[in-house]
């Protein structure tokens, strides 16, 4: 009688330890700093939109899954920093900024702490998508770097349309 209640009380603690344990799959932990490693836009971006220099992307996980995002991009002779807000959605991996103007897809690679971003984006009558290989460091990685050449055509964009941009760790205004 004594063991059948300790076997109960043992099953029941097994029950509690296996509901405490780490999310699921889908609901990675994306904050920290990310850097663009290599980039692809779809054919619809005009060459003067194209980035030849990157800064660190700085994301912070809220708690309900949406990931609060601040930008740093070089501009007219100037440094400016935005901040959004990337909206969790039903689908895993897709999230939503600006109304719905930007639908963003998040995809696991293989390579530890590598992932690709693609952003269909709508802006001024614009249409553009763009995907980007982001790591939590500035190196290269030629697996990874595979492995988003595979994803270009996997989608059906064009190799000549990536390209590869230097990283610099700050915007720097030089008067
Ligand atoms: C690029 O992607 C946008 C958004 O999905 C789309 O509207 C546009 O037609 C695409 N352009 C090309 C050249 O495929």
């Amino acid at each position: 009688m004594k063991s059948l209640l300790l076997t109960i009380l043992l099953l029941g603690l097994v029950a509690i330890l296996k509901a405490q344990e780490a999310p699921p799959d889908d609901q990675e932990d994306y904050s920290g700093i990310w850097y663009a490693k290599a980039m692809v836009h779809n054919g619809s971006l005009p060459s003067h939109k194209i980035p030849s220099i990157v800064f660190p992307v700085r994301v912070i996980a809220l708690e309900e899954g949406d990931l609060e995002t601040t930008v740093v991009f070089w501009k007219n002779g100037h440094c400016h920093e935005f901040k959004f807000m990337m909206k969790k959605t039903e689908e895993p991996g897709k999230y939503t900024a600006f109304h719905n103007t930007k639908v963003i897809h998040v995809e696991k690679t293989s390579v530890n702490e590598h992932y690709i971003f693609y952003c269909e984006s709508r802006h001024n009558g614009m249409s553009f998508g763009m995907g980007k290989l982001m790591g939590r460091d500035p190196d290269e990685n030629p697996e990874a770097m595979e492995e988003f050449k595979d994803f270009i055509k996997r989608m059906n964009l064009r190799l000549e349309n990536m390209f590869v941009p230097e990283i610099r760790d700050e915007c720097v205004e030089s008067d």
